[in-house]
């Protein structure tokens, strides 16, 4: 068996730069609400240039520059995201294209805030059975164009925001370390609870449209917020000792814990329930609010460049979201 490595992380976020205070231009919110409850200062939305596929595809041009590797070498693409390009076929293979490269397959992950590190798992077994040597893991999104930007959608709106993340897997040479173990989760009975429901095979666009109903909010995201942070601060911290466990390792072993940015509240929930230091824990949701699959690659890629993850170090991965779905990951960088 081999040994899966990340030979090189980079985000791209755009330009944008939305405060709570231009929200609450438009909406009837206002900084001391939004910073309070969720930790949020500013986020970014994406320009008319930007989509889901070309954010990944920024990303991952710098993931690549950053493994110094060719592109010619990435045998396989894994694409995590909430908000694809389309609604068939998914970006993974608009990233092929874009990036041009060679006719490699192409998958699209379709768990949500989970998305990367049920990626990263993905990429870790077609690594460790050495069915492909290299590979690009991008998780990205573009929330802004389909939110409620009225007051109705305040509740949600405000906590997201657009950005992309990448990372290029390798197989690790002899010797080293890398991707010691990985953890995935799911509880399908709470699907409604964060969720955005149409279009679905029920509710296609075209019943929406001659519906004509002003108060028909189901193609927006869904969120019951107390229900979500309850579950989320349990099954984070679960899922952080599962990945503990499994490798005998302990809190104070680890050396960064990146969490999925989801409210800065279940982050600080989670370091105090766990009792870990401040320097233990990486957050930047104040600056780019929940990016959902492109959080945690974004957070990797800020620590990285701020060295904050140097090499030998423990990092903790660990997400919660919609599904419910939740995963880690225990890692030598
Ligand atoms: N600005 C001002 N007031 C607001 C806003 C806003 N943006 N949104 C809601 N309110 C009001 C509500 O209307 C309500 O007013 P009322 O009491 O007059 O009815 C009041 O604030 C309280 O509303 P709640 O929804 O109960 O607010 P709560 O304290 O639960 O905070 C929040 C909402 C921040 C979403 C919280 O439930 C939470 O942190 N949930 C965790 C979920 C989460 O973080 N999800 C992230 C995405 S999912 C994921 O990544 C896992």
């Amino acid at each position: 068996m081999y040994t899966t490595k990340i030979s090189g992380v980079a985000h791209y976020v755009p330009d944008n730069i939305v405060t709570n205070n231009d929200l609450s231009k438009t909406i009837d919110t206002n900084d001391e609400w939004i910073t309070e409850r969720t930790g949020i200062k500013e986020r970014r939305f994406a320009g008319p240039n930007d989509s889901t596929s070309s954010m990944g595809t920024r990303a991952a041009e710098r993931a690549i520059e950053r493994a110094g590797i060719d592109k010619s070498e990435i045998d396989f693409i894994i694409f995590a995201t909430l908000s694809p390009d389309y609604y068939f076929p998914g970006p993974g293979v608009l990233v092929q294209e874009q990036l041009g490269l060679k006719e490699v397959g192409a998958l699209d992950v379709r768990n949500q805030c989970s998305g990367f590190v049920y990626g990263l798992s993905v990429a870790d077994q077609f690594i460790k059975t050495g069915m492909y040597k290299t590979i690009l893991l991008i998780g990205s999104e573009l929330h802004s164009g389909g939110l409620d930007m009225t007051t109705r959608g305040r509740g949600v709106s405000v906590i997201f925001g657009d950005g992309a993340g990448a990372v290029v897997l390798k197989r690790a040479e002899d010797g080293e370390e890398g991707v010691l173990s990985t953890h995935l989760h799911s509880e399908g009975k709470h699907a409604e609870e964060l969720a955005l429901i149409a279009p679905n095979t029920k509710r296609w666009v075209p019943t929406i449209m001659q519906n004509k109903d002003p108060d028909d909010i189901s193609y927006f995201p869904y969120m019951n917020g107390n229900f979500v942070f309850k579950h989320a601060v349990v099954r984070f911290s679960e899922v952080i000792m599962e990945a503990l466990q499994t490798n005998n390792a302990t809190i104070s072993d680890i050396d960064l814990l990146i969490p999925h940015q989801a409210n800065l509240r279940i982050s600080q929930f989670i370091q105090n329930k766990l009792q870990m230091r401040d320097d233990q824990v990486y957050n930047n949701i104040m600056r780019y609010g929940n990016t959902t699959a492109a959080s945690i690659p974004i957070a990797m890629s800020e620590a990285w460049e701020e060295g904050r993850i140097k090499s030998g170090d423990l990092i903790c991965l660990a997400a919660f979201g919609s599904g419910f779905t939740w995963a880690s990951a225990l890692l030598k960088w």
